[in-house]
């Protein structure tokens, strides 16, 4: 049973101040360049979701899943948006972050002219899976953002939430092209595309990350490691909180409402007021 929830396009503006790029976060550069690195991915990555599925939405007959997908491709467009705004702004402070875009940019070309539809739309699944998880953490370990500048939290938060509002969207056009797990073809497919999704990533995040750090001196920052750790995989670390959802992809029959998260999407309408309320009074 698919847990049914329609998406909303929200055209909302975050105005990130520039200046804070490198220190957004309370915890410093190192942790600041973590999301920065990430927000890189996400304009050229959203990109070729949107393409991907809307190569087989004439294929949607059901009325629903096509409100569904229109609305799947209003919101990755403003992500997209607002992380080009983003990433302009991590730029102005002279972190190389156009060409490691421009990269991917390529990467993500070169796949779509040399690999079928069915193994794009497998791929969007998959990073769709690992953004819906990230989601997933980012609302169950708040604390992360406890202290961080208010437009850029405010930032994260919103695509966390769109994310997890969306995260069965691209999931249930596959289904309905490729059909359910029972087809040995489409479960093979979707199970390899998250294994390979995630060593692309990581062999892409990794790098850059220790660059973008680097250049801005914080290679030998104790401190500012210790940070990353805590939030990456110390206690309340949000890769140890994914990992166990992770690994449920490869249970023949998931469906990503099978992770029922839906209780954070009341927090959207306050976090929308919030914002339009900021923008009113600048
Ligand atoms: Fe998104
Ligand atoms: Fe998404």
């Amino acid at each position: 049973m698919v847990h049914q929830i329609l998406p909303t396009r929200r055209n909302l503006k975050f105005k990130l101040r520039p200046e804070r790029a490198l220190n957004w976060h309370q915890d410093g550069l190192n942790v600041s360049q973590f999301l920065n690195t990430l927000s890189l991915f996400f304009p050229v990555g959203e990109r070729f979701f949107i393409d991907s599925v809307r190569a087989f939405r004439d294929q949607v007959d059901e009325a629903e899943l096509q409100e569904a997908v229109k609305a799947f491709i209003g919101q990755e467009a403003m992500h997209g948006r607002e992380h080009e705004e983003y990433n302009e702004a991590i730029a102005a402070q002279g972190v190389p972050i156009e060409a490691q875009e421009k990269f991917v940019n390529d990467l993500l070309k070169g796949i779509q002219r040399t690999t079928p539809e069915a193994f794009q739309l497998s791929a969007t699944i998959a990073l769709e899976h690992l953004t819906a998880i990230l989601a997933d953490g980012l609302l169950n370990l708040p604390e992360i953002m406890d202290g961080a500048d208010e437009d850029y939290k405010a930032l994260w938060n919103w695509h966390a939430l769109e994310e997890t509002e969306h995260k069965a969207v691209a999931f249930d056009v596959y289904r309905t092209v490729m059909g359910d797990d029972s087809k040995v073809g489409s479960y093979a497919l979707r199970s390899s595309a998250l294994v390979l999704a995630t060593g692309i990533f990581f062999a892409l995040f990794i790098p850059y990350y220790l660059h973008n750090v680097r250049i801005k001196g914080g290679l030998f920052d104790l401190q500012g490691w210790r940070g990353v750790w805590r939030h990456t995989w110390g206690r309340k670390g949000i890769f140890r909180f994914m990992l166990p959802n992770w690994f449920d992809w490869f249970r023949p029959g998931f469906h990503p409402w099978d992770h029922d998260n839906s209780r954070f999407l009341e927090q959207i309408d306050t976090l929308v007021t919030d914002v339009l309320e900021k923008r009113d009074a600048a």
